[in-house]
Parts: C-alpha cells; structure tokens; sequence
C-alpha cells in the first residue's frame, strides 16, 4: 500500500517535473495568446455574410455615446431608449458566443437605470466609465487577435492563371530582382536585360490578383510610379552605371514590392500564425 503511494507519487513528482522543465527551457521565447472562442467564427465572413460581431460592438459603442449625451441634457426619455436597446445588443454578446456571457456585467446597466430613473444624472458619466472599464477588460485579452484572425485579408488560396501558388510566384519575383542585381554587378547586361523583361511581366501578372479582393476600389498594379521607375531604370541597364542601376532598383524594390509586404504581408502572416494550432498544444509536442 504504501509502495504504491510512493511509486504514484514519484512518478506524479517526475510528471510534474517534465512539465515545469518543459515551460522553463521554453519561457523565454514563449507568448501565449488568449484564442477566442470557436463560436465567434459564425459571426464573421465567410460563414456569416456581414461582419455581425463588429457592427454589434459599432453599436454598443453609439449607444453609449448618446447615453451621455442626453445625460447631459437630462433627458430621461431618451437616455432610456438608448438604455433599451444598448441592453440589448450589450446580451447579444452573450447569446452570440455563450462561453462569453460570463464577461458582461448586468448590473451595470441596472445601475444607469435607477440614476435615470430617480433623476441622478450626475452619476451617469461615472457608472458609463466602469462599464468602459469592463468592455476594456475583454478588449485587452481578444479585440487585436480577433481583428487578426477574421479580417485581416487571407492570401491562403490565391493563385495566377489559375495554377501559380502565390507563394511560388513572390519567390520568382525576388529571383527576377536579385538576378538583375548579380548581373548588373558582374557586367552581364543581356542576362540582366532578360530578368527585367521577366520582371515587368511577373509584375503584371500579380497585379491581376489585387482584383480578387478591391473590386470596389481596383488597385492599379503596377501603379504609375512603378511604370515610371520601371522605365528609368530600363533605360539604366542599357548604360553600365552601376550607382544608377543600384538606385532605380532599389527604389522598384520599395515601391512594388515592401509597401504592399508593411500591410498585407505583415497582417497575414499574423493571422497565420495564430490560426496556428495553440502555443501549449505545440509546447507540449516538442
Ligand atoms: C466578450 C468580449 C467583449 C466585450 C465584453 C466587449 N467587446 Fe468590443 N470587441 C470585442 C472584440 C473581440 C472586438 C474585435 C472585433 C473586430 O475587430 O472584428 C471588439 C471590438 C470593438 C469595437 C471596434 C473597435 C475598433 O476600434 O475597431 C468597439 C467600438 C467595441 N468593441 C465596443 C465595445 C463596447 C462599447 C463594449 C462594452 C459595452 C464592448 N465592446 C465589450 C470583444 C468584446
Ligand atoms: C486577399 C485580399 C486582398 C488582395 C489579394 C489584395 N488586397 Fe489590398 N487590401 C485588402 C484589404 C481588405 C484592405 C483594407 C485594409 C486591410 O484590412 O488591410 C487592403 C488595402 C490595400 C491598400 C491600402 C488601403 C487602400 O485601399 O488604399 C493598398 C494600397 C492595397 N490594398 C493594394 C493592393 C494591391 C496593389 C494588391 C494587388 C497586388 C492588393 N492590394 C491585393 C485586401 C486585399
Ligand atoms: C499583394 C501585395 C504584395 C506585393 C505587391 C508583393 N508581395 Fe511578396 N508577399 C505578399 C504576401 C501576402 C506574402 C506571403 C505569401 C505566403 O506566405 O503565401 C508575400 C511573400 C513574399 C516572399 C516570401 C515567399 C515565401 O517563400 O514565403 C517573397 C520572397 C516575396 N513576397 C517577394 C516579393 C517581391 C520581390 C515583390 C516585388 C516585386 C513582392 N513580393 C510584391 C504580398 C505581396
């Protein structure tokens, strides 16, 4: 009997253990991040048609703005009918993502209620501040990861002509702008001629893919600016300055290239990485 406690209890001590040793030689280049609720992805595109969660939070947001507005009027009748319907969005919250409902907090409501209803409109503006404080509370752990993970344009499935994964496409650019670099570089103007043709086409197949997504707004792609450093530095490569051909490329490089990488390159490769399955689950697997 008691063997057996003690084998038990060595192994839980040596199960602990592996588990804190697991954390600890892991913890400095670790950050976990709080993950939503899988009930949220009903409420965004594509599953649902609207972004529903968002506007709902658009609402809470006006309703209490015209709370305290009309606080400051007094005006009793409309601070109730703003009251009305911020109470039911302020639900909506709950009935959207059950696992949720434990963050809001009725009695915050309650309170803006008896102040207006007994004439108290000084208290409004304070107990509107600690309904912030809990809103803030749920913002502070979710509000940049959800933003991420649903609305941050998704380049997961895009292809060119059907076929060229874009991925396979980004790298043959650079390929193409680094071969005109080497080439320049090393005196090989007929190869870095040839990369620039390439180049020029590569670049208007991609921009083929901005229309996937700005149908309302189209991108120009290449845009003038590119067009005209595309032609300067044309017009470099058939001359041997390398200073010029340095500079028209590098500028190619920031125009065609980086800006679009600072937005959308940045935003989905945060968003992949949180669609990534969690830090503990890929703790532990290591
Ligand atoms: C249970 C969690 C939760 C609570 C409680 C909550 N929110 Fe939010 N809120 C979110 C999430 C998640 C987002 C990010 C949504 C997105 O960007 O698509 C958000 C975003 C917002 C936005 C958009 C912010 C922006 O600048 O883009 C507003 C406005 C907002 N909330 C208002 C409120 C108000 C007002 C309250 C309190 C009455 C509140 N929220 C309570 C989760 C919550
Ligand atoms: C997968 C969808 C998607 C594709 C493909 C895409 N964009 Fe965007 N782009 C967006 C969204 C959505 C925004 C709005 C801002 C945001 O959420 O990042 C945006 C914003 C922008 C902006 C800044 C805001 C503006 O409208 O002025 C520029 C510039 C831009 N895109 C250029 C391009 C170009 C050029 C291409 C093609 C080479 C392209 N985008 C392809 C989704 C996309
Ligand atoms: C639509 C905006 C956009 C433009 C313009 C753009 N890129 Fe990209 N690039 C992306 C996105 C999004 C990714 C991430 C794609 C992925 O991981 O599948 C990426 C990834 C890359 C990668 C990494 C590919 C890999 O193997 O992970 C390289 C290299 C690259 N781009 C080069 C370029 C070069 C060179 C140019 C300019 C000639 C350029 N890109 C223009 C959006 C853009």
């Amino acid at each position: 009997m008691f063997k057996s406690f003690v084998t038990f209890s060595v192994i839980q001590l040596l199960l602990l253990s592996a588990g804190a040793l697991i954390i600890y030689k892991h913890q400095p280049n670790t950050q976990l991040t709080k993950t939503p609720p899988p009930a949220l992805t009903q409420w965004y595109k594509p599953q649902n048609k609207r972004q529903v969660w968002l506007h709902n939070m658009f609402k809470l947001r006006r309703e209490m703005q015209a709370i305290e507005f009309y606080a400051q009027r007094q005006d009793s009748e409309n601070i109730n009918k703003w009251l009305t319907s911020f109470e039911q969005h302020y639900l909506k919250i709950g009935e959207m993502v059950p696992s949720w409902n434990n963050k809001i907090d009725l009695s915050l409501v309650t309170a803006i209620k008896n102040s207006n209803e007994h004439g108290s409109f000084d208290k409004i503006p304070a107990q509107l501040k600690q309904l912030t404080a809990n809103c803030q509370s749920c913002h502070d752990d979710y509000r940049s990861v959800v933003a991420t993970l649903y609305r941050a344009p998704n380049f997961t499935n895009i292809t060119l002509n059907g076929d060229i994964k874009l991925t396979d496409h980004m790298n043959n650019l650079s390929r193409q702008i680094n071969l005109i670099k080497i080439a320049t570089t090393d005196g090989l103007p007929t190869v870095a001629q040839a990369a620039f043709t390439q180049l020029s086409h590569s670049m208007e197949q991609l921009g083929k893919i901005c229309l996937n997504c700005h149908k309302n707004s189209p991108q120009a792609y290449p845009s003038m600016a590119m067009t005209q450093t595309l032609v300067k530095l044309e017009q470099t490569l058939q001359h041997e300055d390398q200073k010029q051909q340095g500079q028209q490329l590098g500028a190619l490089a920031v125009q065609a290239c980086a800006i679009c990488h600072g937005t959308h390159r940045l935003s989905f490769d945060n968003r992949t990485l949180l669609s990534q399955e969690s830090s503990w689950q890929k703790l532990l697997k290591h």
